[in-house]
């Protein structure tokens, strides 16, 4: 039988987002990155004026606000559009000072707590591939195939470098390597669910592999269940 609830952890630009596309396209499933809402809520408080460390209020505003993670309503390369509050903010949770906001709002067990709730929602019906930082961990510890992708930090960082540089805001690499291990810091330490490779979970190094390298290995693992 085929795995119906699929998970895929790792640190940042390990591949995740590629590979879960592309891996539930192909199984007919729904593709979900949980990111996004840890996204959401940082950039609607960066926009809001919250003082993003002011736990408390992030976390009253992670209860209030509507997050919704639909298929894509504007065709301009988005995987989906996300909508906080009915506004769609799909591109501005990339902006930079998204990327150096958001693990510390991760920390945060009553915002953790809203996401998790949600995203077992989301996950309840089956056929999924849910991709995050706790997936295979704490939020579906008994999901059918759990995958922890992973690649060097300086890997990472290059990927990360050159995807700005796609959207037209190109960056140093040596800053964005700065950026990088600072996250993965804050990710593998954090006192509630930390990113650690989940009990059960096949570790992919995709260190040195193309993207339909890591695609075919995580299919044979998919259809080996
Ligand atoms: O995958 P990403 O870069 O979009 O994730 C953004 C941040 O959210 C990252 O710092 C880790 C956090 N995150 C998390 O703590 N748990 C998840 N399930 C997904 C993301």
């Amino acid at each position: 039988m085929k795995p119906s609830t699929i998970t895929i952890d790792g640190p940042a630009a390990s591949g995740k987002s590629t590979i879960g596309e592309l891996l539930a396209q192909e199984m007919g499933y729904l593709y979900f990155d949980t990111g996004v809402m840890y996204r959401a809520v940082t950039w609607i408080a960066l926009k809001r004026g919250v003082p993003i460390e002011d736990e408390a209020a992030v976390t009253a505003l992670a209860h209030r606000l509507h997050i919704d993670v639909t298929t894509p309503t504007v065709e301009d390369g988005r995987q989906y559009t996300v909508l906080a509050d009915g506004e769609d903010v799909t591109w501005s949770i990339r902006r930079p000072e998204v990327d150096a906001n958001v693990s510390p709002v991760s920390t945060y067990g009553g915002v953790r707590e809203v996401m998790v709730r949600q995203q077992r929602r989301v996950a309840a019906g089956g056929r999924i591939v849910m991709v995050g930082r706790d997936i295979g961990s704490v939020v579906l510890p008994d999901a059918d195939l759990k995958l922890y992708l992973d690649a060097t930090v300086e890997e990472r960082a290059k990927r990360r470098w050159r995807e700005l540089r796609q959207r037209g805001r190109p960056a140093a690499y040596e800053e964005v390597l700065a950026m990088m291990r600072r996250r993965d810091d804050i990710d593998s330490h954090r006192a509630i669910a930390p990113l650690r490779v989940p009990t059960g979970a096949v570790v992919v190094d995709t260190t040195g592999l193309t993207v339909a390298q890591v695609l075919s290995r995580v299919r044979e693992l998919a259809e080996k269940e």
